[in-house]
């Protein structure tokens, strides 16, 4: 399986930017746990940040026949791009949307997602961690349902 990990406005200074709301942690130490987790997994990992809309929605419709799945990070777009919205929709890939902060327990217009109705789930709060899971997600999805009784996957 082959995931675009795509990532909206400011995530790149990650690590400097407002450490107390997104952590220490570097984005490129973020992308070089995320890789060997993924490679532990089988999984390969296309990386991608743009801080304009525009360049978001390219990476999507250029990725978009070479990958399974998105874990995408937005950004503050999360909260108003209708272009994000239509161009995820356009592309009928499955998308996990992510955050490192829990934006609904912020400023009042983080609390709104306009990208959520076209993923197919949401990871938020948990810092770096939060894409971790989504990988995992992806990983335990393609995998297909646990059986009841089945030890959890
Ligand atoms: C963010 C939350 C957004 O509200 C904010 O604009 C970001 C980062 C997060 O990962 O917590 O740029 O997406």
């Amino acid at each position: 399986m082959r995931l675009l990990v795509l990532n909206g406005p400011s995530l790149n200074l990650v690590g400097e930017r407002e450490p107390s709301v997104y952590g220490r942690e570097t984005w490129s130490e973020i992308e070089d746990r995320l890789r060997l987790r993924a490679a532990h997994l089988g999984v390969e990992l296309v990386f991608a940040q743009e801080n304009g809309e525009g360049g978001l929605i390219d990476v999507l419709q250029r990725e978009r026949r070479d990958v399974q799945g998105v874990i995408l990070n937005p950004g503050a777009y999360t909260h108003y791009s209708y272009a994000l919205r239509d161009a995820i929709a356009a592309v009928s890939l499955p998308v996990i949307e992510v955050h490192l902060s829990l934006p609904e327990a912020r400023e009042p217009f983080r609390h709104r997602s306009v990208v959520a109705s076209v993923c197919i789930g949401r990871i938020a709060g948990f810092g770096a961690l939060s894409y971790d899971l989504a990988l995992e997600a992806f990983v335990r999805r393609a995998a297909g349902p646990a059986e009841d009784g089945d030890t959890p996957r």
